[in-house]
């Protein structure tokens, strides 16, 4: 694995320094809000399942394992598709998951490719517009388009805003259930259905209910040991803690008209 130096851990976002540190689960909603998402996609093993931004490939992963599906991982940052190729390997999944580089907004597959098509926490990093448009133009008619999304649960203080969208994540957006509905809906899904929850990822709990506590050790250890990572962690936890209360998943889950 690509051994990155110390400044370019200081510059990584949260999502590929949790790659980094050896985290398989690095979206909102953690493992709960993945399973949320695959009781909507009702896949079965002649399935062919698209998964956009698939990070290190976990759920492209599980997908495979769990049904014998065939699934398509793309992401579009080297550093996660190092990873997930790696994952998928040690899974022994290979023929049945490629990962291969891809952007939301301009993948390479023809119309209709795919009967399920998934997105968890991508879309709100980019063009959300054009990014809903070509999850909905690569699934086949009749297909599902699933993705997780961030809400503000609660209203945020403006201190909690600040630290969330202008430190954490700079350039994140998102918004209302109203508004991730509309979005998907203008995108030309239809039977829109919804399901929310805490943001729990960064939370102790979540953070051992996604892992395990053998993971969890080898993450803490793979933080020990490199001073560049404790003081990434040491500056991003605290920031965590203050927006999580007012963080929650959106699940939402369409249907592409036959
Ligand atoms: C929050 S992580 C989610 C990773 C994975 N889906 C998961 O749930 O564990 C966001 C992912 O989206 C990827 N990403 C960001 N912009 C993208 C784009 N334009 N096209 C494809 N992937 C993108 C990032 O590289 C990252 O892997």
């Amino acid at each position: 694995m690509t051994k990155l130096a110390s400044r370019e851990i200081e510059q990584l976002d949260p999502y590929k320094f949790m790659a980094v540190i050896g985290k398989r689960v690095i979206h909102p909603g953690g493992r709960a809000s993945t399973e949320a998402l695959l009781r909507r996609a009702a896949i079965t093993a002649s399935t062919r399942v698209l998964d956009v931004g698939c990070g290190v490939g976990t759920t492209a992963v599980e997908i495979a394992r769990r049904h014998g599906a065939h699934v398509t991982a793309v992401d579009i940052a080297p550093l996660m598709l190092e990873r997930a190729a790696a994952n998928v390997g040690d899974a022994g999944l290979a023929h049945l998951v490629p990962v291969e580089p891809g952007d939301i907004l301009d993948l390479r597959f023809d119309d209709a490719s795919f009967d399920v098509v998934i997105a968890e926490a991508v879309t709100m990093f980019v063009d959300r517009t054009r990014a809903a448009a070509e999850l909905a133009r690569v699934a086949a008619p009749g297909g599902r388009v699933l993705a997780t999304e961030f809400f503000w649960r609660r209203p945020p203080t403006p201190e909690a805003k600040e630290i969330f969208l202008g430190q954490v994540c700079p350039g994140l957006e998102f918004d209302t259930i109203e508004d991730w509905v509309r979005l998907y809906e203008s995108a030309g899904l239809s039977a829109l259905e919804t399901e929310t929850g805490p943001f729990e990822m960064m939370t102790t709990k979540g953070f051992l209910a996604d892992e395990g506590l053998a993971r969890c050790l080898g993450i803490m250890g793979r933080v020990a040991v490199r001073p560049a990572h404790v003081r990434k962690m040491a500056w991003l936890m605290p920031r965590m803690a203050r927006a999580v209360p007012y963080l929650g998943y959106i699940v939402v889950a369409g249907t592409k008209p036959k």
